[in-house]
């Protein structure tokens, strides 16, 4: 596999950075995952006006244009041997004497690699997947893609554990999100999404989503989601670069509204389908 690290391109074994990269020391840093269809990336310039976003809320220089992002983006994924791909990078604030003080003069760490993209299976697009239930006890900036992914991640092993696919969190009684996807649901016959306020990550799927929506005339609502609405919803859907949308039909080990995929997941579905591989 060949990766992109500061500049050069080189097989994996050979990409090296320090152990004092704050990238390793601090989780330093904000990350991208876009995917890509037939070797076109997906929604390319909302993941790079994310990236803006994330950097500038870590008060990290951008260090590329986006045309040159785009261009290293089209190198990493020409040098894969798989059409469908998930292109994942990262900037760090580099590598420094440790101290929680951002540096001066310190060049950024930039790692991009690309893998093959794993969208859910057949079965599960058909039969839809099982979810946890958890209280939020993330920070309160959600809305940066940073590194620092520690409390997604016991998010997602406990979903792991318990044979389930994610674990859709709540704060102080309102749905924020999955621990690696947005979460939307349909309540009387509204697809309702929470608001992209600092408690969730704005989710580029979540926006395609409602746009597909809305350009097929389905009603749509974004406003904060009450627990009991959303446990008791019609449908509820995850969303992500690499889940696409996905029905939840399981909820903490019981079957959640009809057990299957709902009517407009399915409608949603079918667009996203048609829409990744138009490249729109
Ligand atoms: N995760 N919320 C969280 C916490 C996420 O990590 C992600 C994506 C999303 C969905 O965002 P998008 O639709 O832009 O992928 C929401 C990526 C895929 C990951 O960390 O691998």
């Amino acid at each position: 596999m060949i990766v992109y690290l500061n500049g050069e391109y080189l097989p994996l074994e050979q990409a090296k950075i320090s152990v004092l990269d704050r990238g390793f020391i601090y989780g330093d840093g904000v990350y991208e995952v876009v995917p890509v269809y037939g070797r076109t990336p997906f929604r390319l310039p909302h993941h790079l006006a994310r990236l803006a976003h994330s950097l500038s809320g870590i008060g990290l220089a951008n260090p590329y244009g986006n045309e040159e992002w785009t261009r290293i983006i089209e190198r990493i994924v020409a040098g894969q041997p798989f059409e469908d791909q998930a292109v994942y990078w990262q900037v760090t604030r580099g590598v420094a004497k440790r101290d929680h003080v951002f540096p001066q003069g310190v060049a950024p760490t930039v790692f991009m690699m690309s893998n093959p993209l794993a969208t859910p299976t057949p079965a599960q697009v058909e039969k839809g997947v099982p979810v946890i239930t958890a209280e939020d006890n993330r920070w309160q900036r959600c809305d940066l893609k940073t590194i620092s992914l520690i409390g997604n991640v016991l998010m997602r092993q406990r979903a792991a554990e318990a044979g389930a696919v994610e674990t859709v969190m709540f704060r102080d009684g309102y749905l924020t999100e999955a621990s690696s996807s947005n979460v939307l649901v349909v309540i009387d016959g509204r697809i309702v999404a929470p608001p992209k306020d600092n408690l969730i990550l704005p989710g580029i799927t979540y926006d395609a989503a409602i746009e597909f929506a809305r350009d097929a005339g389905l009603a749509f609502e974004i406003r904060p989601v009450a627990r009991d609405e959303a446990l008791s919803a019609q449908e509820m859907w995850l969303s992500s670069s690499t889940k696409e949308v996905l029905a939840i039909t399981t909820i903490d080990g019981g079957p959640f509204a009809s057990g299957a995929p709902g009517p407009l997941f399915r409608k949603v579905y079918a667009i996203y389908q048609e829409r990744k591989r138009a490249g729109r």
